[in-house]
């Protein structure tokens, strides 16, 4: 044999050799044939963030569950490995097993179109691309003026709830839930709402059907597609969540029609002409309820950490009222001007994911950590993992939003908002409108909390994460 050809042949082997494959990956013991790690993680105690945490410190920064079905799902903790994977997602990234098939089948049962969540491949591109021009920042920064008006009810609200006897609000969640709604459905609907003010009965219908739609979808995205051959309590409820809702978007679709003024997300589907009337609706209802947790909760987490923390209050207060003044006068070029208001939400974002994990299933082979995944193995990042890591953030349980300036933090670290094409749609108006809550609160308010600064929030994690129990906070008004 010719020498270079021997060459080859030994470098060949060598190369397969110090290549180690998907199986070689450890997995956490007591795997049941056909069922694997299946009923372990179906049953585990408390969230599915801490099963995978337990793991990845028992069995370090990469592990796989096996599930019925000879399917694997790969776990890690490492920002290197998830660039990777971005990188080996293609151009219609693919999120879930179940979510979007569950969701197709409802929509199509009831004669719906398909919001583009729930949507794949082409199909989802296609929709997603229709809705592109709403999210330019000039587009989201047009909206500030009824974000100020639903904070200055909340901050209302907040002056006329009652409290305990120590001056404690028992649970803040609940009035940042209002303040959501509100803010939202001015952008989706163009709807300006006084929830505890309006005496309208079609209030408490928008309140509830949305309520129950943001309940349910967890359910109904992670559920086993019986509900196909038997009836469901869950369909029902989501059915009548979605006509109650439809029927309100309805309404509101031919109020625009006829003023042809507005400016809300409907306004402008309408006006660029792109999709049906009946598209439009089922993607202000979904774009509606997609914001509606997802901004309260991290708004929730935001007022509790800050209630602990009178130093970061202040610094926060400084740089509004430098930028501000005593006005409510908030901008895009304000906004520019309150750099730190970024940080502070972007560190309870690392401490207190929304999102702890991120799915993603890899559409060529790529290399994770010295493993070899081939073509369509199913990965999930945990964040939350990587967030606790003192290799990737100095003192992680430390609250600290200066580390957003001073330290060099890997890009692919803690993703909030996911990434790439399939990323969250609607990241800017989530920014937009948990600043102008900060800037306007601490304006207005001091906070205080019983907690000790280094109590961490308990949350429920479903699909997103949720305070688990009530938030007490305590507002002094600044003179
Ligand atoms: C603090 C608030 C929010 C957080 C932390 C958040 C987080 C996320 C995350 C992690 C994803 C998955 C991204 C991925 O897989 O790469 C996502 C998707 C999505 N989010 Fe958000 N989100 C927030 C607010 C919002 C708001 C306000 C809206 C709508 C106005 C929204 C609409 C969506 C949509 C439509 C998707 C699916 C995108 C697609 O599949 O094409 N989100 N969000």
């Amino acid at each position: 044999m010719a020498l270079s050809k021997m060459f080859a042949k030994c470098m060949g082997t060598a190369h397969a050799l110090s290549i180690k494959t998907l199986k070689d990956i450890p997995k956490p013991a007591g795997s049941l044939p056909l069922l694997g790690h299946y009923l372990q993680v179906r049953r585990r105690p408390g969230n599915l963030s801490d099963f995978y945490l337990k793991h990845f410190q028992d069995l370090g920064p990469i592990f796989r569950l096996e599930f019925p079905g000879g399917k694997n799902v790969v776990c890690f903790a490492d920002p290197d490995a998830m660039e990777a994977v971005y990188r080996a997602e293609g151009i219609n990234p693919i999120r879930t097993f179940a979510g979007p098939a569950n969701f197709q089948w409802f929509y199509k049962k009831k004669n719906f179109p398909t919001p583009f969540v729930f949507l794949t491949g082409e199909e989802w591109r296609n929709a997603r691309s229709k809705h592109k021009n709403q999210i330019l920042p000039q587009n989201v920064h047009q909206y500030i003026p009824g974000f100020i008006s639903a904070t200055e009810r909340f901050i209302r609200n907040i002056s006329e709830s009652s409290t305990d006897d120590d001056g404690y609000i028992e649970d803040i969640h609940s009035l940042i839930k209002i303040w959501s709604m509100e803010a939202s459905a001015y952008f989706t609907f163009g709807a300006d709402i006084d929830t505890t003010k309006s005496s309208l009965p079609e209030t408490q219908k928008f309140h509830e059907g949305f309520s129950t739609l943001v309940s349910t979808i967890d359910d109904f995205i992670t559920a086993l597609p019986l509900f196909k051959y038997f009836p469901s309590k869950m369909v029902k409820t989501l059915s009548k969540a979605t006509d109650d809702l439809y029927s309100i978007g309805r309404k509101y679709i031919d109020l625009h029609q006829e003023s042809e003024s507005g400016y809300s997300l409907m306004d402008q589907l309408l006006k660029e002409g792109r999709m049906s009337k009946e598209e439009i609706i089922m993607s202000a209802i979904f774009l509606m309820a997609s914001a509606l947790d997802t901004i309260s909760s991290n708004s929730s987490y935001l007022l509790y950490e800050l209630s602990k923390r009178p130093d970061i209050q202040e610094k926060v207060y400084k740089q509004v009222t430098s930028a501000l003044g005593s006005t409510n006068a908030i901008s895009g070029e304000v906004l520019q001007m309150m750099p730190y208001l970024g940080c502070v939400i972007k560190e309870t974002q690392r401490i207190t994911p929304i999102s702890p994990n991120h799915i993603r299933t890899v559409t060529k082979d790529v290399n994770l950590l010295g493993y070899n995944i081939p073509a369509q193995t199913l990965t999930m990042y945990s964040t939350l993992a990587v967030s606790r890591n003192e290799r990737f953030f100095k003192n992680p349980l430390d609250f600290d939003p200066d580390r957003w300036n001073r330290d060099k933090i890997h890009s692919f670290s803690i993703l909030p908002f996911g990434l790439g094409p399939k990323s969250c749609w609607g990241r800017r108006f989530a920014e937009v409108e948990m600043k102008v809550l900060l800037a306007l609160l601490c304006q207005n308010y001091k906070m205080e909390s019983i907690e000790a600064p280094s109590a961490q929030i308990k949350v429920k994690e479903k699909l997103f994460t949720r305070p688990l129990n009530p938030i007490r906070i305590r507002f002094i008004q600044r003179q």
